[in-house]
């Protein structure tokens, strides 16, 4: 993998998950990460943390992120709420790899109550080493709009 710049970004529901990404995945790869918090198990509110990643991925901070809450759902309802995200909710790497070559997707949504954790560890090395297939899918991609951070 050649050196990624990184965002993540969790709730209470994905913050240990998010320990493991950095210390399993980020810390044995060539990857520069930020973190976005939230920094304890402290409740707190998923749509901060999916309009935090949203905001750092458009000011330029990184182009990909990793958000994770418990379900992954509502972190990545956030997220895209902003026309240049395009968060994909993946539960196995075969989607991972997919929403990266078909959906050219910036930013990788898990849900730490519904995977394993060794799933979601899959999910994010593949999500991070796969790229965009362009062609048709840049098309499709096009449609959706939003392209002006991605
Ligand atoms: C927090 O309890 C939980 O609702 C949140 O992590 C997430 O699953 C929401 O979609």
């Amino acid at each position: 993998m050649t050196l990624k710049n990184i965002l993540i970004a969790a709730d209470h529901g994905g913050f240990e998950l998010k320990k493991d990404i950095k210390n399993f995945v980020f810390n044995n790869h060539n990857i520069n990460w930020i973190d976005l918090g939230t920094h304890s198990n402290e409740s707190v509110d998923y749509p901060e943390y999916g309009f935090k990643m949203a905001e750092a991925i458009k000011n330029g901070d990184a182009e990909q992120g990793i958000i994770i809450c418990g379900t992954g759902i509502g972190i990545s309802i956030a997220a895209n709420r902003y026309s240049h995200i395009r968060a994909a909710l993946c539960t196995n790497a075969e989607m991972a790899k997919l929403t990266r070559e078909h959906n050219n997707a910036n930013v990788l949504a898990l849900g730490a109550r519904i995977i394993s954790k060794e799933t979601a560890l899959e999910c994010v090395q593949t999500f991070l080493g796969t790229e965009f297939e362009g062609g048709r899918h840049q098309r499709r991609v096009n449609k959706l709009g939003g392209q002006s951070h991605a």
